[in-house]
C-alpha cells in the first residue's frame, strides 16, 4: 500500500492548533495531486482537434484543480516538451500523493520517464485523450501502463476529471485496491 497523507489529519489539527496557525497547517498537510503533461499537450484546442478536442490545456487543468479543491486536495499542474524537465519536476515534487499523467509521445519511447514515477514511488494513473489503440501501431505500446495504479484512454476530457475523482477517492482510502476500484 501506498502512504497517504488523510483528510482525517486535518480534523486532528483543527482540534490540535490555534487558530491563527491553522493556515500554515494546512498548507503542511493538505494531499497534493500532481497533473502532469508531456509533449505537445500545450497545443490542445488547436492540435488536431478532431482527435484531440477543442478544449485547451489551461481549462483542463482549471476542471481538474476545482474537482481537487472541493475535497480539500491541492493540485500542482506542468506540462512541459522536454523529458528532462518533465523528469526533474517529478523529482521534486515527489512528497505528493498522487499522480496524473499525460506523457504524450514519452508514452511510447520514455524509459527515463518511467523510471522517474517509478523511482518517485507516487501512485498514477495514466491519461490519453484519444483512444491510442484505435490508432497507429506505435501508440499500442505504453511503458506507463503496467505500473500505473490504471488508465483512462479515449475519453478525452472527460478522462482527466474521472481520473481527478479517483485520485479524490484513492486518497480518501475508498479505492486503493483493484477489488474496491
Ligand atoms: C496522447 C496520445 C499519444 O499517442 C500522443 O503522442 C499524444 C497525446 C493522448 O492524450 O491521446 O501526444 O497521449
Amino acid at each position: 500500500s501506498f502512504p497517504t497523507r488523510r483528510s482525517s489529519d486535518l480534523a486532528q489539527i483543527d482540534n490540535n492548533y490555534p487558530a491563527h496557525s491553522i493556515n500554515s497547517a494546512y498548507s503542511q498537510t493538505m494531499p497534493t495531486v500532481l497533473l502532469l503533461n508531456g509533449p505537445n499537450l500545450n497545443l490542445l484546442g488547436t492540435r488536431e482537434p478532431e482527435i484531440y478536442g477543442s478544449m485547451n490545456l489551461s481549462e483542463i487543468e482549471e476542471q481538474v484543480s476545482a474537482v481537487l479543491h472541493e475535497h480539500k486536495i491541492e493540485c500542482e499542474t506542468f506540462q512541459s516538451n522536454s523529458e528532462g524537465e518533465l523528469i526533474d519536476w517529478l523529482h521534486q515534487h515527489k512528497n505528493a500523493d498522487f499522480l496524473l499523467l499525460n506523457p504524450g509521445a514519452l508514452t511510447h519511447t520514455s524509459i527515463g520517464l518511467r523510471d522517474a514515477v517509478l523511482g518517485i514511488e507516487i501512485p498514477f494513473l495514466e491519461i490519453h485523450l484519444s483512444n491510442v489503440h484505435q490508432r497507429e501501431e506505435f501508440r499500442h505500446h505504453s511503458f506507463f501502463s503496467d505500473i500505473a495504479v490504471g488508465s483512462l484512454v479515449g475519453l478525452g476530457v472527460k478522462g482527466y476529471l474521472l481520473a481527478a475523482q479517483f485520485a479524490v477517492d484513492f486518497i480518501e482510502q475508498k479505492g486503493t485496491s483493484a477489488g474496491n476500484r
